[in-house]
Parts: C-alpha cells; structure tokens; sequence
C-alpha cells in the first residue's frame, strides 16, 4: 500500500500556528484545488485528531475518511468518518487489510512524524505559499530526523508564488 503525505506549508514550514488553526482558512484556491483533486482521486485520506477538528468533518466528501484517535467518543464523526487507533505500523496493515492500494496521510505534525519515522511515507507534495509565519507547528513535530527525498516533479500553481513539489521518499527512518 503506497502512503502520500500531502501538505501545504508556509516559507518558513509551518503548517499552522496552533493545533486548532485551520489550513483551509490561509491556503491559496490553487492548493485547495490541488489537494481536493490529489486526495479524491487516491480516494482515501488519513488524519490526526487535531487536524480532523480543526477542519471539520464537510471538507472530505467523495473519501473515505480515517481519523487517528485513542478516545473517538469525543469526535463528531458522523457516518461517513472513521475512527482508527494503534501504532503506524498496526494502522498501515489495517488499512492493507480493508484493501486500499494507496492512501492520503494529510497531517498533522504529530502524525506525519510518527509516520515517517516508521518508514510509512513513500511520497510527499508539499505546497510552499508564500507567506511566513514565524511561529508555529513544523511539519514534522520535533524529532531530529535525516530522511533523505528525490524530487520528482516541481510547478507554480499559481502567479502569485505558490509552489507544488513532489517528492519520493528515499529512506523511510532516521
Ligand atoms: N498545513 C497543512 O497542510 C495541514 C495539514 C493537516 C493539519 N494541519 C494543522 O495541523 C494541526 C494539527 O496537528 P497536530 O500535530 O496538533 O495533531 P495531529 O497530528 O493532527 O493529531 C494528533 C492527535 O491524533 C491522535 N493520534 C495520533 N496518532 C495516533 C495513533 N497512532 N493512534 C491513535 N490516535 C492517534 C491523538 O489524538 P487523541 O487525543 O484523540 O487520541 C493525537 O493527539 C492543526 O492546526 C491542523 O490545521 C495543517
């Protein structure tokens, strides 16, 4: 099962100023557009708990959408999100074994971290907008990390300096 990371990130790599600041609300309409299009067409998409509430649960229609949580009953998941729990490596083999060929992982920093440090990530895109935020949550939450990328592929998504890379992940732990 192949794992894409798919993140948007200011210049400086933050992904939020706190776990409850949404993407959605700072994001240019090119990387909206680009990451409605990417994740519906691999079809399934990944999450942390912070990031499930602070999008919401109306931003994944047309997926199947997966929220990692040790406690869902304090999530309003409604019917068509569900709730997984265990280790990266326990969670990649249950979503083998419900028989999905490739997922979205889409944040957030805690989640992207402990996935890459299991060796789960095999690509990344990353959106670069152009902005700076100065403080805030990296993308991959603190750890000292050595993952090395081949970059496959790089475009402007927009005029006004959004860019798109993407990336294959070269080695999978530090
Ligand atoms: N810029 C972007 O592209 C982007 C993308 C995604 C998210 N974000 C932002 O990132 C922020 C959230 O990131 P975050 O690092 O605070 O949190 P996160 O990674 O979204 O979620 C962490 C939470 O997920 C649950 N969890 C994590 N691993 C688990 C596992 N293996 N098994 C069971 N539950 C697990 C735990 O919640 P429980 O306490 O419920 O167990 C944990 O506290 C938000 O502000 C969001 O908007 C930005």
């Amino acid at each position: 099962m192949k794992i894409t990371l798919i993140m948007v990130t200011s210049l400086d790599g933050v992904i939020a100023k706190d776990s409850d600041h949404n993407a959605f609300e700072w994001t240019s309409p090119e990387d909206k557009k680009h990451f409605q299009s990417l994740s519906k067409e691999i079809g399934v998409v990944v999450m942390g708990g912070n990031t499930f509430k602070a999008s919401g649960r109306k931003n994944y229609p047309g997926r199947i959408a997966y929220v990692l949580t040790h406690n869902p009953e304090n999530y309003d998941m409604g019917e068509d999100v569900f709730a997984l729990t265990g280790t990266p490596q326990s969670i990649a083999s249950e979503l083998r074994g419900k028989g999905h060929e490739q997922v979205a992982l889409i944040g957030g920093a805690q989640v992207n971290r402990d996935f890459l440090l299991a060796g789960l990530v095999d690509e990344i895109y990353l959106t670069i907008e152009p902005i700076i935020f100065g403080k805030g949550l990296h993308l991959f939450d603190e750890e000292d990390l050595n993952i090395k990328l081949e970059l496959l592929e790089s475009k402007n998504l927009n005029d006004s300096g959004t860019i798109l890379l993407h990336y294959k992940v070269l080695n999978g732990t530090n």
